[in-house]
């Protein structure tokens, strides 16, 4: 269970990277944390919700240059999707970091110059393997393919192979101290089961770990030695003490640190739960409370990431739906820490189901008859009966079970209760059948007070959900006319005696819009039409940048072990470069010796079967065959083609 008698909330999310814009999964991480911040602030809690973007490293240098764009140009553009998408979906984070900001790159180099200085950090050599996309040394037992490369054990890329002077930080050092702060505080790492798989690892024993790389320029320089740049992980781990004050605010980061949940996906847990908490012992920083190694969202079946190219764009559900549907559905729909398929089968069925009609329906009624027969304003309730009476105390129960629930991060299973609550009230109804009594005069104080149980049950029910689902809880509260707003009210206080009958309601206005799978996918295929034809246009100054030339062939052989795939050596002009082509079944190596081709010679290389190719051929693909298109006429090598 979690800490009781907390004062204050520290809760952050990853800094996401800035290679590519957010999805689903990205929001997923930010909605938990928002929806624990809120119930934090409702509970009279000093928080702070930290989020940001992590932009230094291999990673984005090659995003960028692929664009054409320098790294920090990246970032900026990319960084402003993120804000967008944070705000339609009401995420009330207090800062958000930018690993570019220079208060957080001194911090970093602070903390690194201070590891340094104890002996944590020293100089040698890394030889071995580094997958760019997980920004990850390989452990050294991953084998080696037939092809003599290295597979990334977890994204299953291929990683590069890295020799080069470097610092490293004394992580073995660490070992024991790690595996006797886990056995501590067995919450350090939640759900359970990913604590188990924290220990196992540092059981099997921690290397010492290269933290500053020469080949990448885009990091922070280390203090002292600015050919190395600190490691895109140290960088972006120090963004939880910098965000909060280390090194430029003493006494914010004295009120928050040590953080009290950093939520994360499963993917990055080791770098969260050993390297971090090792990083902070030497640093003489205190440990933060919980890492929660939260599940995937996977898109038919697999793992939604950009690199698989799976992804879900948030603003097609956020343009049909607004935000509050998709927090609902990503909390409501999943435990924290199990995997999630998301479907829009799956999405539309809940939303119709639990919001439009469970939720949406009472208050459409409950509103629709305080309107007609009370013209909003309930008047000469008569005393409340003991059905109504149990009513208020499944209200104060359920308080109570909501409060131990969000406190565990059982965010699902709170919602199952405000739901068993919302059906216990769209009963009520049923059985009160005020409808009936609407024409009989006598039973007029009865119908008042039937129709303001519901009134309260709704007004309560709005404070429940307003962590989340902000907006229609604020919306309810409105049509309901209560003039203070949700936030001020702190949760222990909460009782539906609070609502004041004399309130002036409003006429009811639908809250969840009812939308159809054909209406809903229809906007999918759209948008995906939409961007189809946005990436068949390029400008002519993109086309331009394509250095396109006529290459003659001078060499052509077969790659061994594969069908495809020729190596060729072509002349450009000035210069001979290597290339694998995948014209073999179509292409004999004689067929292409002495034969002019057009190659791309300013494309990055790409190391195909451990051969670098430094130019790719143009070539028509019919039928799954490469076919090259060859001159009617004779010209020579290096000539531009345009
Ligand atoms: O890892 N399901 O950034 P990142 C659920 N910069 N959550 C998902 C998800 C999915 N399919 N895909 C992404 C990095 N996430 C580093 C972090 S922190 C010091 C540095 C969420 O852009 C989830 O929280 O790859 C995951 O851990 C994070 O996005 C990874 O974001
Ligand atoms: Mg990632």
């Amino acid at each position: 269970m979690v800490t009781k008698n907390r004062t204050k909330f520290y809760v952050t999310t990853p800094i996401y990277y800035v290679n590519d814009v957010p999805h689903i999964g990205h929001a997923y991480t930010t909605i938990i944390a928002d929806a624990l911040a809120r119930f934090h602030r409702l509970c009279g809690h000093e928080v702070f919700f930290l989020t940001g973007t992590d932009e230094h490293g291999q990673k984005i240098e090659r995003a960028a240059s692929e664009r054409g764009l320098k790294p920090k140009e990246l970032a900026d553009q990319v960084v402003l999707r993120f804000k967008d998408l944070w705000l339609a979906l009401n995420i009330s984070y207090d800062f958000f970091i930018r690993t570019t900001e220079p208060f957080h790159e001194k911090g970093v180099q602070k903390i690194f110059q201070k590891l340094k200085d104890k002996g944590d950090i020293y100089k040698g050599i890394y030889k071995g393997w580094y997958c760019i996309s997980d920004e990850n040394f390989l452990a050294e037992d991953v084998p080696l393919e037939p092809s003599g490369e290295k597979i990334c054990p977890d994204c299953g890329k291929k990683a590069i192979l890295v020799s080069e002077e470097c610092y490293y930080f004394r992580l073995s050092a660490y070992q024991q101290k790690l595996l006797d702060f886990y056995a501590a505080n067995p919450d350090f790492v939640r759900p359970p089961g990913r604590m188990n798989e924290v220990v196992s690892f540092v059981r099997q024993g921690l290397k010492d770990l290269s933290i500053t790389r020469t080949t990448v320029k885009w990091g922070i320089p280390v203090p002292d030695d600015p050919q190395h740049t600190i490691y895109v992980w140290f960088d972006a781990l120090h963004n939880y003490v910098t965000g909060i004050g280390y090194g430029w605010n003493n006494e914010l980061f004295e009120r928050f640190w040590p953080a009290d949940l950093h939520l994360i996906g499963k993917d990055i847990l080791r770098f969260h739960a050993i390297f971090w908490p090792a990083f902070l012992m030497a640093a003489e920083l205190p440990l933060p409370r919980t890492v929660f190694g939260h599940g995937w969202w996977l898109k038919d079946e697999t793992k939604m990431s950009k690199s698989k190219g799976n992804v879900l764009d948030p603003h097609i559900i956020l343009d049909a739906f607004g935000p509050d549907p998709l927090r609902y559905f990503l909390l409501r729909e999943i435990p924290l820490g199990q995997d999630g398929n998301f479907s829009h089968e799956g999405f539309l069925h809940r939303v119709n189901s639990d919001l439009a009609n469970d939720l949406g329906n009472l208050v459409q009624r409950t509103l629709t008859m305080i309107w007609n027969y009370f013209q909003g304003k309930i008047e000469g309730a008569e005393p409340e009966n003991q059905s109504d009476l149990a009513l208020k105390e499944a209200f104060s129960q359920l308080k109570e079970k909501v409060k131990i629930l969000f406190e565990d991060y059982a965010i699902n299973r709170a919602l199952e209760e405000i739901w068993a609550f919302i059906n216990q009230l769209n009963k009520y109804l049923a059985d009160n059948e005020p409808w009936k009594l609407a024409s009989i005069k006598e039973k007029r104080g009865r119908l008042a007070r039937i129709l303001l149980e519901c009134a309260r049950g709704l007004w309560g029910i709005a404070y429940l959900i307003y962590p989340v689902m902000p907006a229609s809880a604020e919306k309810i509260w409105e049509m309901l006319g209560e003039k203070r707003p949700i936030s001020s009210l702190k949760f222990h206080e909460i009782n539906p005696d609070l609502f004041s009958a004399d309130n002036q309601m409003q006429k009811p206005e639908a809250l969840f819009p009812r939308v159809s799978l054909q209406d809903f996918l229809g906007r999918e295929i759209k948008k995906e039409v939409r961007m189809e034809q946005k990436g068949e246009m390029i400008s002519f100054d993109e086309f331009k940048r394509m250095d396109l030339r006529v290459a003659e062939v001078i060499k052509a052989e077969r790659v061994p072990g594969t069908d495809k795939l020729l190596r060729l050596e072509v002349n450009i002009g000035d210069e001979t470069r290597t290339m694998v082509a995948g014209v073999a079944e179509t292409y004999s190596p004689e067929d292409l010796i002495g034969k002019k081709i057009v190659v791309i010679v300013n494309l990055k290389p790409a190391i195909i079967r451990g051969i670098e190719s430094q130019a790719m051929l143009l070539a028509a693909e019919v039928g799954g065959r490469a076919i090259i298109p060859f001159f009617d006429r004779d010209v020579p090598a290096g000539a531009k083609v345009k």
